[in-house]
């Protein structure tokens, strides 16, 4: 449950909790809960009866008056237990922050690594962990070892003497009590003392399995994003579908006035869109009816959910051209196993786009104020400006000044707090946040990759297909570097990439949208750490390799973007991103010098935010 919680979690909530409590709760809380919770909780209540039946017993048996003696004796155990309660609850949870404390120290020590040695502090690190180490075990020890003795050695003492005074009054009151009697209530009573230390030690443990419970269940109601789907936007949801190769229907190809058509049953099925890059449905003879996706494969149940304006952008590795995608939909189980030497149950992996972006997103954002929680000051304040379809659009500004937190106010990673993010005439924020994110792709300035196959971190759903993969690297330049390594796709990427280059890093995240082809696709810094030789051919990757998409690419490097004519150029503020707009690239600009004068010029004057193209 809490795992679930905090995966849909805001990104503040990552930003404010340190990531060795987070592991820490995650991790041994977890393991406490599963595997001693009912154990403990199960042992107190059943000693607690083991308890109580027998002093029942006792009180039924002996003289009234020793009852009476005895509730003073109770009241004082009571106390000494609510005493103790109190003070091992605090020191409980002062061992968890502790542990929390060493675990973070740990992490950011092992993240830092170079740094450390570079240094030479690993004696002062080593000081500071023992340190973090030595609070831990002290919380731990006198909570669990001290405050425990604290209580049992005083209730012992109590008992004792409770025990003895029992006894004299039982053996004065024996003929009166009978010797049976009188001989199983000072056996119980001898039973019970046995008990004490068992039972306390039960109940501590039940308690500490309770903060831990306790500790955990915090994460069940961290802030959540808003929702992840909503009913209204399944039409705009991409999808991507498998299905065997032998069970799809047999399609035939033929090219009639300029378009590609798709024929199955003697019927046009599907023909290519305007733009000659993806097929679509087309209308099914005289009664004018669309046709159906289900008719690609008559046993695939998932081909029916699939709104019939989707378009089909891409089948196994052929995509961005209509008359390749469908030959390779035409093609037969026979001929392709023979074409890619498959040889076991083929499959046809297409890729469905909502028609919503099907031709370009045209990008309005429109008096967008936006903030990072509990930070009263917007970092946007006001920022307006369209972008066309297909357009690309450099954004550069200082450094703090609030390129990467529009990019995050995109994909509402954080969430505008005033005006509106258009998409395609389509209000960002009345649609699930994976619809929206599933349409958009992100390289973020920091590279991100996950432990495992490089395939893993091109492709971590399993969509796109060898082929695809392979056509990816090499657009981003990476062919080379893959080739070299003994695994290829398969090589293991470590720990957040460490085994890789930053540069190689940013490399692998562009190819991940190089494969996905997003229709906005947003750059931040994607090639800051790329060589300068590299770079130029990565830029025409760029350039190249997105036709379909409209791209804002933040840079810092102004030649990266003058000397890209496609690109216009928005300039940002310190703190304010005021409005951006575009005007046509004069010649004079061209030149790198030119353009930098503009763009100081344009920091120095009271309108912040201005914009060549
Ligand atoms: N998680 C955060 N919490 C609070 N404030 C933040 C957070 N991230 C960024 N900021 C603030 O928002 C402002 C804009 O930051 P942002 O990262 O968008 O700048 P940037 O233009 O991308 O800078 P750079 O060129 O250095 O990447 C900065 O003043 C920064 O301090
Ligand atoms: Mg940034």
């Amino acid at each position: 449950m809490p795992r679930l919680t905090l995966g849909h979690s805001t990104d503040r909530f990552f930003d404010k909790q340190p990531v060795g409590r987070i592991m820490n709760r995650l991790t041994m809380d977890m393991s406490t809960i599963d595997l001693y919770l009912f154990m403990k909780v199960s042992g107190s209540v059943m000693i607690f009866f083991q308890t109580l039946v027998p002093l029942a017993y006792i009180h039924a048996i002996l003289p009234w008056y020793m009852s009476l003696f005895a509730l003073p004796f109770y009241y004082v155990v009571f106390m000494l237990y609510l005493r103790y309660q109190n003070t091992a609850v605090p020191l409980r949870y002062c061992f968890k922050t502790s542990s929390s404390i060493t675990q973070s120290h740990l992490s950011d020590v092992m993240t830092n690594t170079v740094v450390v040695r570079g240094f030479g502090e690993q004696n002062r690190i080593a000081v500071t962990y023992a340190g973090c180490v030595d609070n831990s075990v002290k919380a731990d020890l006198t909570d669990d070892r001290l405050m425990k003795r604290w209580l049992c050695n005083r209730v012992n003492y109590l008992w004792t003497f409770y025990n003895s005074i029992s006894y004299i009054i039982g053996l004065y009151n024996a003929s009166w009590l009978g010797p049976g009697t009188l001989g199983i209530a000072l056996t119980n009573l001898l039973l019970l003392e046995g008990m004490i230390e068992p039972s306390l030690e039960m109940m501590a443990g039940a308690l500490f399995e309770l903060i831990a419970l306790a500790r955990v269940h915090e994460y069940t109601s961290v802030t959540q994003e808003k929702a992840m789907y909503n009913v209204e936007d399944a039409k705009l949801r991409n999808h991507t579908v498998r299905f065997l190769r032998s069970k799809a229907t047999p399609l035939t190809v033929r090219e009639a006035d300029d378009r590609v058509e798709v024929l199955a049953n003697g019927k046009v099925l599907l023909h290519s869109t305007p733009d000659g890059r993806s097929l679509m449905l087309a209308d099914s003879g005289s009664d004018s009816q669309i046709g159906r996706f289900q008719d690609l494969c008559a046993t695939c149940a998932e081909l029916n959910q699939i709104p019939s304006l989707h378009h089909i952008v891409a089948a196994n590795d052929a995509s961005g051209s209509a008359k390749d995608i469908a030959q390779e939909l035409s093609r037969s189980a026979r001929s392709f196993m023979t074409a890619t030497g498959f040889t076991t149950q083929p499959q046809v992996v297409v890729e469905f786009q909502s028609s919503w972006l099907a031709d370009g997103a045209r990008l309005d954002i429109q008096d967008l104020r936006a903030g990072y929680a509990e930070v009263p000051q917007d970092v946007l304040k006001g920022v307006t400006f369209s972008v066309e379809p297909r357009m690309k659009v450099a954004v550069v500004g200082t450094t703090g000044c609030g390129k990467s937190s529009m990019l995050l106010a995109l994909l509402r990673i954080i969430e505008p707090r005033g005006g509106k993010i258009v998409i395609n005439g389509i209000d960002t924020q009345e649609i699930g946040l994976a619809t929206l994110r599933s349409s958009l792709g992100l390289v973020p300035q920091d590279p991100m990759l996950f432990t495992g196959t490089l395939r893993h971190n091109l492709d971590p759903f399993k969509v796109y297909t060898d082929g695809r993969i392979r056509k990816a690297v090499q657009y981003a330049h990476l062919e080379a570097f893959i080739n070299t390594l003994p695994l290829g796709l398969d090589h293991v990427v470590s720990d957040e990439g460490g085994n890789l280059s930053f540069g190689q890093r940013q490399l692998l995240c562009l190819a991940r949208m190089v494969l996905r082809q997003p229709a906005l696709l947003l750059l931040d810094e994607a090639t800051s750490a790329i060589d300068p030789a590299t770079q130029e051919s990565v830029q025409d990757t760029i350039n190249h390799a997105f036709p379909g998409s409209t791209m804002l690419a933040v840079a810092h490097r102004l030649e990266t973007i003058m000397e890209h004519r496609p690109y216009r150029v928005a300039l940002c503020g310190v703190g304010v991103f005021l409005r951006v707009s575009f005007w046509p690239w004069g010649a004079a600009d061209r030149n790198v010098w030119s353009f930098a004068a503009t763009f100081c010029r344009c920091f120095r004057t009271p309108v912040i935010a201005a914009c060549l193209s």
